[in-house]
């Protein structure tokens, strides 16, 4: 783990996420859940901005994408077909001196409780037992009976829902490969070490597509959707110089996997670049597996070729969560403002994604510029997240919406009445441009679109 050039600013995203409402940790009142949050009225925004950008390009924008949204129980065979149940382990080691528990092939990103400097095993006073498999998966019980037969799963990824629904959706939709299926949705694990706020929780989103394609045209699939997602992240405003594609060598390949490539993000500090997105060729081995597990055979037939064969997939998997954090990450800055002793904080997060697109305020509470800059507001909420506010001096509401990354202010003042003009300020340039209230609505859509 390689320590990373840009500042860690994890404490500080963690108290303004609480403080301005984006994250809250589960069950706060009892203690908290560990390594589960809660998103809160600006965060939910925020993650739901990110979901629908994701679908927009994944699904809307292209006819050779559907959608599914699958549900997260599922017969607990697709468990075994999928190799869950036999490999999704990880090798777990307890200290007997402190009581801590750590991935075993993780020990050099862990620190030792007693003395943090060092990983655990390094300290004088660590006592590590040996390595032993623990399965990440969430269990429960279908029906009252708690007994074997009637066990099931919390999914841990979303791709199997999608796997099982292959010949659903291809037939439904007459869809003819290559073509892909994409859903966003939660999924849960039981991680040993989860933290670092968001970046591994135990129950969490994720955006899948797989894309069904014909063996031997995989691998050039594979190096489309590697650079198409790689565009998306950008496109998302994270800094190019903050993504990187990270190859896993024949060691580190997923069992399914023939071919994987991770981008990683720079979450800066110690963290470092460490994956938000996967992209893999799993070659037909969910298909294939599925087919001898169910007994049902998932060939697709080409009719042009009159040939049956199993599809090839290329998988992409992103963290909403993650790549929520991502973006907080990549957006949070303090800057000094001319001729003021505070600075300012500021998310600069793409307008696209931020929770508030645009905030109206009555410079004062006098000539009717509240009733005014209320229509307002009530007009440009039809359109997009608006937030309305009075209180407080101008400055310090400027200060409020930077620090949410609400990309427009826009003030009514004494004059508005008379020109039916406005003042629009844009967080990141503060430029300031005078323009006509009908024409505040469609000044700030053009602006929002990523
Ligand atoms: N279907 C393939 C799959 O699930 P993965 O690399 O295990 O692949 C894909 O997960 C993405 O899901 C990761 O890149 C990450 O963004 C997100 N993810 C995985 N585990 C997570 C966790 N415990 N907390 C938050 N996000 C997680």
């Amino acid at each position: 783990m390689s320590a990373s050039a840009h500042p860690d600013v994890m404490d500080k995203l963690v108290s303004l996420c609480k403080r301005r409402g984006f994250i809250f940790q589960s069950s706060e009142i009892y203690g908290g859940t560990g390594s589960v949050w809660d998103y809160g009225p600006l965060g939910v925004e925020l993650k739901r901005n990110l979901k629908e950008l994701w679908w927009t390009s994944m699904v809307r924008l292209r006819d050779d994408v559907e959608g599914l949204d699958a549900a997260i129980l599922m017969h607990p065979k697709t468990w075994e077909a999928s190799g869950h149940v036999a490999g999704f382990t990880d090798p777990l080691v307890d200290c007997k001196t402190c009581k801590g528990r750590f991935r075993a092939d993780k020990l050099e990103d862990a620190r030792c409780p007693q003395k943090p400097s060092k990983v655990p095993g390094q300290h004088d006073a660590c006592q590590l037992t040996e390595p032993r498999m623990f399965n990440l998966m969430f269990k429960t019980f279908m029906g009252p009976v708690e007994e074997s037969a009637s066990t099931i799963y919390l999914r841990p990824e979303t791709a199997q829902g999608i796997f099982v629904n292959f010949l659903n959706v291809q037939q439904s939709c007459r869809q003819k490969v290559p073509f892909g299926i994409a859903q966003i949705g939660k999924a849960f694990r039981n991680e040993i070490t989860p933290g670092n706020f968001i970046f591994r929780t135990r129950e969490f989103e994720q955006m899948e597509m797989q894309f069904f394609v014909e063996p031997g045209t995989d691998m050039e699939h594979f190096e489309r959707w590697k650079a198409d997602r790689m565009a998306w992240h950008q496109s998302l405003g994270l800094a190019a110089d903050r993504l990187r594609y990270h190859q896993h060598e024949a060691g580190e390949l997923a069992h399914y996997a023939r071919a994987a490539f991770d981008i990683n993000f720079d979450f800066g500090g110690t963290l470092g670049f460490q994956e938000i997105e996967g992209i893999h060729n799993r070659g037909d081995f969910d298909l294939s597996q599925h087919q001898q597990f169910s007994g049902k055979k998932l060939e697709y037939f080409d009719q042009q070729a009159n040939k049956r064969y199993l599809p090839y997939v290329i998988e992409t998997s992103v963290g909403a969560d993650r790549t929520t954090l991502a973006a907080l990450v990549n957006g949070y800055r303090e800057e000094a403002v001319a001729g003021e002793d505070e600075g300012r904080v500021v998310l600069g997060l793409h307008p696209a994604l931020a929770p508030i697109k645009a905030a109206v305020f009555p410079l004062t509470k006098k000539d009717g510029q509240p009733e005014m800059a209320t229509r307002l507001a009530d007009e440009l909420r039809r359109a997009f997240h608006t937030d309305y506010d009075a209180t407080g001096s101008i400055g310090k509401r400027y200060r409020r919406q930077d620090e949410v990354g609400t990309p427009f202010c826009v003030t009514i003042d004494s004059e508005s009445a008379n020109d039916q003009r406005v003042t629009v300020r844009e967080r990141d340039s503060l430029a300031q441009v005078r323009i006509a209230m009908d024409q505040v609505r469609g000044w700030v859509q053009e602006r929002i679109i990523a």
